[in-house]
């Protein structure tokens, strides 16, 4: 079976990141939206590094504004992983930019995008849940909208809470009250640390914000009781390593640390943050994992059964994926 046909499970895609180019220029001219500067001649997003993407990000996500926007989003991003093979996916949706902090505005936008996953689940047969995301260069105090829209719609698609952005900016235990409030609305819970960051990032993320998974996490593989801490805990590290080679974490794909966290007993799984940026698709993932690391459809096999246990679903949606 070719790596494009193995079914796969995707932990880690941030929706406005899967954004195809096309999606945003047309949505762009639609509502006569000058996004000069997000894309280079050829079409594709233009940015010179981390935080520049992440500037960029944002502007190519001004053109969604309304819950439409965000249905027929999730409508073409579900259709492109059912394409590469995905089965089940959690995207991270930012109230931030769906409504702002209006719980009000947030439920109008997550009725939409519930609606379009369950229409492109029965076309599809995709599965998909959300994960709502703070984001981290927005501060702490900005936090807790997006926690208060998560704790009111825990249940309803949304079955986690997490944190983007840029890890280079403050500190995550002052998140800790944003988190504290999705746990106790029954949400699990993620956090990105461990890219840009180094294995203390990880550390705060376990210690501060009491994380179930972390979003990348590969810069453990600098600090070797952490490795061991995340071995034993049996903590799952939502690895996008196509996202980390483009992004320049790391300067090859023989350079990334997956296989030696593997081989270390660390629960890794294999997603791609924002596929269009990173010129990526979960098939592309799968294809350089074969090519770089010689993986063989019995590795396929454990990532997805790791996916599967790391998934924040209930019993009865594991049991239709398994
Ligand atoms: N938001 C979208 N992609 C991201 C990434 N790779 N790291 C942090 N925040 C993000
Ligand atoms: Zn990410």
């Amino acid at each position: 079976m070719s790596v494009q046909d193995l079914p796969k499970l995707e932990l880690h895609l941030h929706i406005e990141g899967a954004a195809p180019p096309d999606f945003i220029r047309g949505l762009a001219s639609e509502k006569s939206v000058d996004l000069g500067g997000v894309f280079r001649e050829d079409g594709s997003y233009d940015y010179r590094d981390f935080v520049h993407f992440l500037s960029v990000y944002e502007a190519a996500t001004s053109v969604l504004q309304t819950p439409e926007d965000y249905a027929r989003l999730l409508t073409a991003v579900l259709e492109e992983s059912a394409a590469q093979g995905v089965i089940y996916t959690e995207t991270f949706v930012s109230p931030d930019f769906c409504g702002g902090s209006d719980v009000e505005a947030w439920k109008d936008y997550l009725l939409a995008m519930k609606e379009a996953a369950e229409r492109a689940e029965a076309r599809l047969g995709i599965v998909s849940q959300g994960i709502v995301t703070c984001i981290r260069h927005f501060g702490p105090e900005r936090a807790r909208a997006p926690a208060r829209c998560a704790a009111e719609t825990a249940g309803d698609w949304i079955t986690g809470f997490g944190i983007g952005g840029d890890e280079g900016k403050g500190s995550l235990r002052d998140f800790a009250y944003s988190f504290d409030m999705a746990r106790e609305a029954g949400l699990h819970l993620t956090a990105h640390a461990g890219e840009w960051g180094g294995p203390q990032s990880v550390r705060d993320a376990l210690d501060d914000l009491h994380v179930e998974r972390i979003g990348h996490g590969v810069r453990a593989i600098e600090d070797p009781a952490l490795v061991d801490r995340l071995a034993e805990d049996g903590i799952t590290l939502e690895v996008c390593p196509g996202s980390n080679v483009t992004l320049g974490v790391y300067p090859s794909w023989g350079a990334h640390p997956i296989q030696k966290l593997r081989e270390r007993g660390v629960r890794v799984t294999v997603s791609t943050d924002d596929p269009p940026f990173f010129h990526t698709t979960m098939t592309r993932e799968y294809a350089e994992l074969e090519r770089t690391f010689g993986w063989e459809p019995a590795d396929f096999l454990e990532i997805s059964r790791t996916a599967l246990d790391a998934a924040f679903c209930d019993a009865d949606t594991r049991a239709q994926i398994a």
